[in-house]
């Protein structure tokens, strides 16, 4: 089986669509580990409904970024994570942690990249730039992580229409039922699978 881990720091619906999906027998891997960022975020229920072994790793616990990325190596590392899916994960990782999972770390982000995305783009300001540009299609997409913000290859993306009257809010809930909530498992199962078909060939 492969082993998944998800990073969150939200509310965690896209957490949740993953565990759904899991439950139906129709992930392609197994959600070993949540790692949330914070304390008191709704993710944390929803990873203690589910049964599901979870951290608390804070960044501002730790003395320095180095530190708290060590902190999540170890702990990725003794569960044995193959895949890391950032759902919704605000932090930024360096680097030097990317890395050590390459093509192993796969994010959602609320728009179709190249579009709206990059440093500072995240939660509403995605949607309030896609409005404010009157972009008649926004969507969302999965790709790979690399050392650019949203900067890595792209695996699935899903649009809709941008309505007229839609407000930043519309469009975010719009796009996370119909776009982001699909996607993201149909990319965990074809990251999974070529996982899967490298260990084979080792
Ligand atoms: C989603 O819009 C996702 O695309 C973005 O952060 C939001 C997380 O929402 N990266 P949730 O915590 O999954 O509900």
């Amino acid at each position: 089986m492969i082993k998944i881990a998800v990073l969150v720091s939200g509310g965690g619906t896209n957490l949740q669509a993953i565990l759904d999906k899991e439950k139906q027998g129709l992930l392609n891997g197994e959600v070993s580990l949540i790692v949330a960022s914070k304390d008191n975020i709704y993710a944390i229920e929803r990873a203690k409904k589910a049964d599901k072994k979870y951290v608390v790793i804070c960044k501002k616990d730790y003395e320095s970024k180095e530190k708290y990325e060590e902190a999540l190596l170890d702990i990725l590392n003794s569960e044995n994570i193959d895949l890391i899916v950032l759902a919704g994960y605000l932090n930024i990782l360096s680097e030097d942690f990317i890395k050590k999972y390459p093509e192993r770390i796969i994010n959602i982000h609320p728009s179709l990249i190249p579009s709206f995305c990059g440093d500072g783009m995240y939660g509403l300001k995605v949607h309030e730039a896609a409005l404010n540009y009157g972009v008649k299609l926004s969507g969302a997409t999965v790709h790979y992580v690399n050392e650019v913000t949203d900067g890595g290859k792209i695996i699935l993306q899903k649009a809709i229409e941008v309505k007229e009257d839609d407000s930043p809010e519309s469009l975010q809930k719009r796009i996370m039922e119909n776009c982001e909530w699909i996607i993201l498992p149909e990319a965990i199962n074809i990251v999974c699978e070529k996982i899967r078909k490298e260990k084979q060939d080792v």
